[in-house]
């Protein structure tokens, strides 16, 4: 499998397929632009470092689990048909069913701004792609087709994990002007006119779009910029102390060193696809060393 892999998909030295040591199929992403990797595990982007960044700009726990079936902890974690636990199924997994199954790889090329991977995965009724393009910046769209006679609801996050050097100082800018769900109380909250400080477990659902979402990570004298694309929602996680705890695939300081902000289409924002017809969501990530420029 790994032979046939490199020899379709390979790109010299820029694209590799390799087998991890837990016996996961890996790609590592080596080039001028940037060093990255991807699991066919969930399609799950684990690392991206431009040239330009001293340090990975996603975070991966040194405790996360790498294992057929299980979710990575970590990196970007693909959540879909549903976000969060089934409302329907309290026995289904959170987060849905595609960030645990086996993807296929499609394409793979290298374009003038990097190295670009389709993989793909059919979660009957829906037919998904994920196309990322590493280059100095990370990009990435998600697409979904209903393959279904009948129109198909669903939700989708890109749950990306951020290394930061502390999130006690660290500032979410970009979503000042949107209302959001506190998820861990159930309650609508107006839009909060200021930046986002973790100071306790953070779980919102940010409602909207925005049109950039910048991480101030002033420990590390860095901005990280999101840029969204079709997307509604915007998830913006920290577990702090006792969740840390609770999660056996997380450090318990770990939550110090990381934030998620997720681009998402979740309820009441979630997708309604027609019959034969499709949907995507996306951004591209970039980082400046100097903070608030
Ligand atoms: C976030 C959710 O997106 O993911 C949180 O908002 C959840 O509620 C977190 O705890 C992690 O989920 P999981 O299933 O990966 O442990």
């Amino acid at each position: 499998m790994l032979q046939e892999l490199n020899r379709r998909f390979a790109i010299g030295e820029q694209l590799k397929f390799e087998i991890h040591p837990s016996g996961l199929v890996q790609a590592k992403i080596n080039t001028d632009k940037c060093s990255g990797s991807f699991f066919l595990l969930g399609a799950h982007i684990a690392e991206f470092q431009p040239r330009s960044q001293s340090q990975p700009i996603l975070f991966m726990s040194g405790e996360a689990v790498f294992e057929f079936g299980k979710p990575i902890r970590g990196g970007i974690p693909i959540c879909f048909p549903w976000f969060g636990p089934n409302k329907r199924d309290a026995n289904a997994p959170t987060h849905g069913l595609v960030r645990t199954a086996v993807w296929d790889v499609l394409e793979s090329k290298l374009t003038a701004s990097g190295v670009l991977v389709t993989l793909g995965y059919q979660s009957a009724p829906f037919r998904l792609s994920l196309t990322v393009v590493f280059g100095e910046t990370l990009d990435v769209t998600m697409n979904v087709r209903n393959e279904a006679a009948t129109e198909q609801s669903c939700e989708v996050a890109l749950h990306t994990y951020f290394q930061l050097g502390d999130a006690r100082r660290a500032t979410i800018v970009g979503l000042e002007q949107n209302e959001f769900r506190d998820q861990l109380t159930g309650q609508i909250h107006a839009a909060a006119g200021t930046g986002i400080r973790f100071t306790e477990e953070t779980d919102r659902v940010y409602r909207g779009t925005a049109s950039v979402v910048t991480i101030e990570d002033e420990a590390n004298s860095r901005s990280i910029r999101i840029r969204p694309r079709n997307s509604y929602s915007t998830v913006v996680w920290n577990p702090w102390v006792a969740k840390s705890q609770r999660m056996s695939d997380f450090g318990d300081d770990e939550f110090e060193r990381m934030c998620c902000v997720e681009t998402a289409n979740i309820a009441p924002h979630n997708w309604i696809i027609e019959a034969g017809q499709s949907q995507s969501v996306g951004f591209e990530i970039s980082a400046s060393s100097a903070s608030r420029n």
